[in-house]
Parts: C-alpha cells; structure tokens; sequence
C-alpha cells in the first residue's frame, strides 16, 4: 500500500491544506495527515485536541484519510509507521526554499524518507494559517480561508 505522511501545525487547518490532502488522496492509497503538536507557536490559538477534530470534521468525506498528532521529531513518526513518503504544498518560493531544506533535514534523519512537494492550486497561495488566526482575532469572515468547521469555531468564539 502506498502510504503519505502530511504533516503540519494547522493551526487552523486552510482550505490551502485541505486541497492538498485532497489531491494526495487522490494520489496515494492511503494520506495520513499528522498534526505536530511540538511546533505549535508559544500562543497557539487551537489546542491539539481541536485541531484534530476540526481536521478530521473537514476530511470526513474522503475515505483515505487519517488524522493523527505526533509530539517528536516527523521523521521518528514516518518510520514508526513505516512510510517513506511525505507531502508537503508549496505557494511560493519562500515555502520551496524551506521545503527543500527540510526535506534534507529529514532524509538525513531518516534515509529513504523521500518529500513531495505538491504546487498550491492558485487560489490558495495568498494565505496561511498565521493569516488565519491574525484576521480571526479582528472578528473578520474566514469563509473563503477555511473549512466550514472551522470556520463555525471561529464564529461561535467571536460570539462568546
Ligand atoms: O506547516 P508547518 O506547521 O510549518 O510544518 C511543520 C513541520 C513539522 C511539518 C515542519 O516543521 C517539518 O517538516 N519539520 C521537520 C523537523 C521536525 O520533525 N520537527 C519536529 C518538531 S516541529
């Protein structure tokens, strides 16, 4: 079985990120979408456990997809469940600066682990989840950003 790794904070999760599980579902038998509970920034503004259920909510209609959360290093977390391939999206070439780096990094960790790098779809590469949490903070519509579970949180927080 041909088995991804794509990991990240998402904090939140984008309609970026959700594209590009989607087309490495469409790619691999299996997406395991990895949540990196290390990397969260000092203020995170979703805790682990809510970025989970917000991803698994958003990914509900795609069967081959798993939702997880690690708290090592990623690579420690491909050979533990003996996959070599991960996935990661670039918009520009800022994110392929850091990706190419970061692949190395983890193929030095871990011989084999080989990264794709998927091209964000247009549409999705003026926004991050940094640009997220900044705007949902000043009470701005995040429709056009994030899935609609996500997007309920982030109401039902301005409201409270
Ligand atoms: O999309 P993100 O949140 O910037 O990506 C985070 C992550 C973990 C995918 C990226 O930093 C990475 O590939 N790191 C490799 C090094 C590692 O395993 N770090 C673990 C603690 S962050």
């Amino acid at each position: 079985m041909n088995i991804a790794v794509y990991p990240g904070s998402f904090d939140p999760i984008t309609l970026g990120h959700l594209d590009i599980i989607r087309r490495a579902a469409a790619c691999f038998d299996k997406v395991l979408v990895c949540v990196m509970v290390n990397c969260e920034k000092s203020h995170p503004m979703f805790a682990p456990q809510e970025r989970l259920a917000l991803i698994r909510q958003s990914v509900a209609d795609i069967p081959n997809v798993e939702v997880e959360q690690w708290s090592g290093l990623l690579a420690d977390y491909a050979r533990e469940k003996g996959v070599h391939i991960l996935v990661k999206g670039v918009r520009n070439t800022a994110d392929f600066d850091s990706e190419v780096q970061m692949a190395r990094i983890n193929a030095g960790i871990m011989p084999g682990l080989e990264t794709v790098l998927l091209s964000a779809s247009p549409q999705y590469t003026h926004f991050s989840s940094t640009m997220v949490r900044e705007m949902a903070r000043y009470g701005q519509p995040m429709e056009q950003y994030v899935p609609a579970p996500v997007a309920a949180e982030l109401n039902r927080r301005k409201e409270n």
